[in-house]
This record gives C-alpha cells, sequence and structure tokens, in this order.
C-alpha cells in the first residue's frame, strides 16, 4: 500500500467527529467543561494556576502587568530557578529513583537517569561552566545532537543564571556563527558526532569552522565525547575541553541554583523570519517554565508516573518544551532517541514505544505521512497498548493521516491533541483539552483557556464561520516571548505592528499564519502567510535560502517558494538565473544545493533547482510568488496579465514537468 488510503477503515473515513472513552476523561488530569469560563472570567488571575506549579523562593507580587504594553512583564517580583524545578525538588519530595531521562541510542545503546542521576550531573557540569569562567546573564550556546548532555546542559545553565541558545545539530557551521554573533556567545557545549542511519557524522569538524567565523572572543568550548572509538580525529585544543573530564573534576560538586527574577532570560531561541536574518526569541524563567509545565499537565495531561515520549529534536522549540522543561517540572519520564524512525527498520518507534512502555506519545505530521507511506504493518506488530494520548505539532494535519495515526498507534483508544503554536508562543494555544473536547480531525480545536485567539479579516474584524482569515491572539499569555534578543524594534514590527492601535494601547500579537473558525469555534490552521516554509515541520525563511543560493558563484538571482510534497508537507524549489557566461549544468545544480547545505544545513535542501532566464515579474519589478508556487505543484496558473514577462511562465513550466 503505498499511500496508505486502503488502510482506513470506511467506516473512519466518513466520521467527522470522535470524543474521548470515559476511561479516559476519568482519569484526565483536566476535565471539567467549566475550565474555559472559569479562565475567562478570571483573567488574568486564572494563570496563577500555572503559577502555583511551580516552587518559588520569593512569591509574586503581580500576575501581569500590562503597563508597556507589549513589553508584558508576568509574576513580577516572584523569583525562582528553572533547574531547581525540573529536577532538585523531585529529589526534595523523596522521588530521587524515578527516572527523568530514558535516552536510546541510534544503536540501541541506552541510557538512563535518575532524578538523582540528573541532579548530580547538572550540579557538576554547572560547577564546571563557573569553573570555565560562565557567570550569570552570559549566553551560552548548545550546539548539540540528542545525546543526554544537551537536557543536562540546559539545566546546568538555567541553575547557574546563564542562557543557553540551543543551535540545532543539523544546521551548518555559519548557521552556529550567524547565531553566536547575534548572541554575542563566549561558550559552545557541543559534541564530537553521532550517528545517522548507522553512520558516524563528525559534528565537530562543523563546529570547529562555526567557531571560526565568530567574530568575538570565544572562552572556552565543551566537547562531548559521544563516538568513543568511532570518533573522528580533532584533537582537543586551546580552550577546549573535554566534557568527561570535567565532570571527574567536579564529580561531587554541587552549584546551588541561582535565585532569578521572574522575568529574567531562561534562553534564546533562534527561528526564522521574513528577512535574512534569523530572530533570537526570548524566553523568560517564570513565564515560560510555568506555561510549559501548565500545558503539559492539561493538554499531554502528563502525570509524574508516565513515561512520555516526544519524538522532536531538542534543537527546535518543541524538543525545549515539550521534552525537557514540561515534562521534568511535572516529575515525568521523558524518553529521548538519537537517530532516524526508520533505522535499522521502520519500526524502530514502535519498537521503543513498546519497550518502554510509553503512556503518551507526541509526533509532526510530517512523520505521521511517513508511518503512513511505510504501512500499517510497522506499528501492527508491536505491543502499543500503553498508550494512552497522541498528539501532534508543527504543520497541518490533515483527517487522512489524523485517522490513521487514530487507528493504528492509537487503536481506535487514544484522544489525539492537534497543537498549534510557534517558537515565539513558547507552549501550546489552540488544540483541544484532551479530556474535554470533542475531535474534528484537520481542525486544531478552540483556543487553550485564557488564550484570545482570534480569526480576523485584513481589517483585524472577525470573520464568519467558515471563512478563512488570520489568526491573531488579542490577550498576552505567560509563555509568550519578551522581545527579540537586542532587538525591540524588530519585536514591534514583526509581531504587533499589524493589527495593534498602540495610541488606544491596544495589542494584537499576529502570528502570520492563515486560519479557519467553524460554528463550534474550532480553528483550522491553513499556514504561513509570510515568506517562510514549513518543510517537515522546520520553519525555514525562503530569504535565507534565497540569499545562501545567490552567494553561490554565477548566480545571479534567486526566487525559492514552497511546493506540495507528500511526506515533507513542503518541499523547497529554487528557481534561479545565472550570471553572463554561466551555464545550467549538473555540476552548476549540485553547488547550489551544496552552498544552502553550508549556510543552513541539509534540511533546507532545495528537492528541485529550477534554471531559467527570467523570473516571472510584475511591472514594478516584484516577483510573482505565487505563480511560482503554482508551477512547483503544477497547478493551473492563475491570472498572468500584470506581469511584465508572462511569456516566461510556459517556458519555466516546461522545465519543471521534465525535471
Ligand atoms: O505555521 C504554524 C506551524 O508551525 C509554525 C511555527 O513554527 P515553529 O516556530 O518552528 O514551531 C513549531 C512547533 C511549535 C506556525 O506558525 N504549526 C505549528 N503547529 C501547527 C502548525 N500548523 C498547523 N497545525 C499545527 N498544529
Amino acid at each position: 500500500m503505498s499511500d496508505g488510503d486502503g488502510e482506513l477503515e470506511a467506516r473512519l473515513v466518513e466520521q467527522e467527529e470522535f470524543e474521548p472513552s470515559d476511561e479516559f476523561v476519568e482519569q484526565a488530569n483536566v476535565s471539567d467543561p467549566d475550565i474555559y469560563e472559569e479562565f475567562e472570567e478570571n483573567w488574568p488571575q486564572c494563570w496563577e494556576r500555572a503559577a502555583e506549579m511551580l516552587d518559588w523562593y520569593d512569591d509574586y507580587d503581580t500576575v501581569l502587568d500590562d503597563s508597556e504594553g507589549p513589553f508584558y512583564e508576568w509574576f513580577q517580583g516572584g523569583t525562582l530557578n528553572a533547574s531547581y524545578n525540573c529536577v532538585d525538588r523531585h529529589v526534595e519530595d523523596g522521588n530521587g529513583d524515578r527516572t527523568a531521562i530514558n535516552w536510546e541510542g541510534e544503536h540501541g545503546d541506552t541510557r538512563t537517569y535518575t532524578y538523582e542521576d540528573l541532579q548530580r550531573e547538572v550540579n557538576e557540569f554547572a560547577a564546571a561552566l563557573r569553573e570555565l569562567g560562565v557567570e550569570e546573564d552570559d549566553v551560552v550556546t548548545l550546539y548539540m545532537p540528542m545525546v543526554p548532555e544537551l537536557p543536562i546542559a540546559m539545566l546546568a545553565c538555567a541553575r547557574i543564571g546563564a542562557p543557553h541558545s540551543v543551535v540545532f545539530a543539523g544546521f551548518s557551521a555559519d548557521a552556529l556563527a550567524t547565531r553566536m554573533n547575534s548572541a554575542d556567545s563566549r561558550f559552545l557545549v557541543t559534541c564530537d558526532g553521532y550517528y545517522r542511519r548507522g553512520d558516524a557524522l563528525d559534528h565537530m569538524e562543523k563546529a570547529n569552522e562555526g567557531l571560526e567565523g565568530v567574530d568575538h572572543g570565544v572562552d572556552a568550548t565543551v566537547v562531548v565525547d559521544r563516538l568513543g572509538e568511532d570518533g573522528f580525529d580533532h584533537d582537543l585544543k586551546g580552550n577546549q575541553h573535554d566534557w568527561g573530564e570535567l565532570i571527574d573534576d567536579h564529580s561531587g560538586d554541587t552549584v546551588d541554583p541561582v535565585e532569578r527574577d521572574a522575568e529574567d532570560m531562561l534562553f534564546l531561541m533562534y527561528t526564522s523570519g521574513t528577512t535574512g536574518e534569523p530572530k533570537g526569541v526570548k524566553h523568560t524563567t517564570a513565564g515560560y517554565l510555568a506555561y510549559t509545565a501548565w500545558t503539559s499537565h492539561s493538554v499531554l495531561d502528563l502525570k509524574p508516573e508516565d513515561t512520555y515520549w516526544c519524538s522532536a529534536d531538542i534543537g527546535w522549540i518543541t524538543g525545549h518544551s515539550y521534552i525537557v522543561y514540561g515534562p521534568l517540572a511535572l516529575g515525568t519520564t521523558t524518553v529521548m532517541y538519537e537517530g532516524t524512525p526508520d533505522f535499522p527498520e521502520r519500526d524502530r518507534l514502535w519498537e521503543m514505544v513498546e519497550e518502554y512502555s510509553v503512556d503518551v506519545f507526541y509526533t509532526a505530521p510530517t512523520a505521521i505521512r511517513a508511518f503512513m507511506k511505510w504501512g500499517s504493518q510497522f506499528p501492527d506488530d508491536h505491543d502499543l497498548s500503553s498508550l494512552r494520548l497522541l498528539g501532534t505539532v508543527g504543520e497541518p494535519i490533515n483527517p487522512r493521516a489524523w485517522k490513521w495515526y487514530y487507528q493504528h498507534i492509537g487503536d481506535e483508544e487514544c484522544p489525539i491533541v492537534d497543537t498549534w503554536w510557534q517558537t515565539e508562543t513558547g507552549g501550546m494555544m489552540v488544540t483541544t483539552l484532551p479530556g474535554i473536547g470533542t475531535m474534528k480531525p484537520g481542525s486544531a480545536g478552540p483556543p487553550l483557556p485564557g488564550i484570545d485567539a482570534r480569526i480576523v479579516d485584513t481589517e483585524g474584524e472577525q470573520v464568519e464561520a467558515g471563512r478563512a482569515g488570520y489568526i491573531t491572539v488579542n490577550k498576552p499569555w505567560p509563555g509568550m516571548l519578551r522581545t527579540l534578543y537586542d532587538n525591540d524594534d524588530r519585536f514591534l514590527s514583526e509581531y504587533w505592528q499589524e493589527y495593534s492601535d498602540p495610541d488606544a494601547d491596544e495589542w494584537v500579537y499576529f502570528p502570520e499564519d492563515g486560519a479557519k473558525i467553524d460554528e463550534d469555534g474550532y480553528i483550522t490552521i491553513l499556514g504561513r502567510v509570510d515568506d517562510v516554509l514549513n518543510v517537515s515541520g522546520h520553519r525555514l525563511g525562503t530569504m535565507e535560502i534565497e540569499s545562501a543560493i545567490v552567494g553561490v558563484e554565477g548566480v545571479a538571482e534567486a526566487a525559492v517558494v514552497g511546493g506540495d510534497h507528500e511526506v515533507k508537507g513542503e518541499a523547497v524549489y529554487a528557481y534561479v538565473i545565472l550570471e553572463d557566461g554561466y551555464e545550467e549544468s549538473e555540476e552548476m545544480r549540485e553547488k547550489i544545493i551544496e552552498g544552502v547545505e553550508d549556510a543552513i544545513g541539509p534540511i533546507a535542501r532545495p528537492e528541485q533547482v529550477v534554471f531559467t532566464p527570467e523570473l516571472p515579474k510584475t511591472r514594478s519589478g516584484k516577483i510573482m510568488r505565487r505563480l511560482l508556487e503554482e508551477i512547483a505543484n503544477e497547478e493551473e496558473i492563475g491570472d498572468t496579465t500584470t506581469l511584465r514577462n508572462p511569456e516566461i511562465v510556459k517556458d519555466i513550466q516546461t522545465k519543471v514537468s521534465q525535471d
């Protein structure tokens, strides 16, 4: 079965609404529908419910300070430490021997950290960071794959009040340097390598190359030895230190968690925007942690005794919020996996669900589409009965994929939460609550209690049910970004310009997604409305890719758009004009692909590079991207009358269909 079509039972194909079972509802953390009203009537005090999930040194004075909107402050006056909340308090509560992290390497090697183990290693690494000169508020860059040392380093940073900036390991050396430069980060924690589909990858080479591009002094680099004997030949030089040796040197050391103000920065996370420069999204300690703990409790229904697995990479916000901070704040067991879902076989994830008796599983639609394509025999071969709840995130899920997930992974027993949110929102914003809501495949659901999300037209007026518009968030929430690092102006112009009325002190957050709403208030997300692509659930800026292509010798101009892709959702289509004297060739195509991989990483690799003598442009000289998208998708071409060069469209179409 190639597309999974025949694997969906006819009965399910027709069904549009699904209810959680009584059994699920009875045990759910949140099952009283009055919660929506309660939060609305009691806003913003309702958010105390989230703050109460944390342990504080000093209690906060105010829930929300909105005097300087949209620079909102939450839980002002309070002090706390995220590492204490995610680690120590569970040990103090007598749960030190509960598993915090169940890690599995691609080759099947495993490591288990109890909360006590985690506490020990977080302390030792925090002591090492201090000794290396890391002070409170220094940004520490973590360029690491999925090894347990990554969450340990995050928590060690949090312990000493040093914000971390995790750079996804799949990003290139250039991307690392850009992010370290932008954050003025003088410390790097990285790794010698990791395994992908059986091969050992040399990560250190990229890290070293990236360090060369850092335009300020780097005080220290720490390197985790993941590959052991499979490792590549890189001697540690100068200020480079081996993680294992540092831990040995600090064996048994403890570091008191630093009391951080509620609004102190917990971390930076770079994400793609409309322009070429990635945006440093700033999250703070109390609001973010309270929000991820609360949504892990209410949406993921996590209990301390659960084993929970989010198959994302910690290098993205999903991993920050729902592998590390949310689940660990609740004292849950979180699973981490190093490799790909199809190694050594396509049942790897289901084998792990069975082995660890995973209760709650959270993944992305792109993965579900791949599972469907591979066929249901892979999950069918395993006992997945431990699962209680399923979740998805990152892109729209079509009803067919939703139902396949429901039937083949959840055995029609597990509710599914389709959670819409963003790097900037810190945590989930629109989704059903699994113990309350009717599920409608394809629609994320209503905004969470306390979240004022609306679907509006270009004027900001709410649209009628069924009509497409844009999603906005009209009230602040604790997990929201506070600003873009060192760039308040860009923060204002990126998110608050479109719909706010500063004179009236009315601030409306614009996430740049299209959406529609139905008569029950259920929101269906239609996708980005800016120049950002969503490739396999990863957010990539077209401008970033274009500037990488234009950086290749011989390229005069480039336009990048997203084309539909069965598994990835969207794929990168690059239309390229060469300079005079350069010819279209396989070599040139490879150079372009290499240029993108070097500037960003393999995830941004163009699916197709189409050489063309011209790009379709309007009379004012703007590239008509809509047409390029239609061409990529081999759709019928819309109106071309406003083009100054309409004849080029046919030529490009012919090329795309030949490739
Ligand atoms: O377009 C939306 C899409 O992913 C974007 C955010 O990307 P990022 O900041 O990388 O965070 C991804 C993980 C939270 C959004 O603007 N998106 C995210 N979740 C969904 C979604 N689109 C539809 N349905 C979702 N559940």
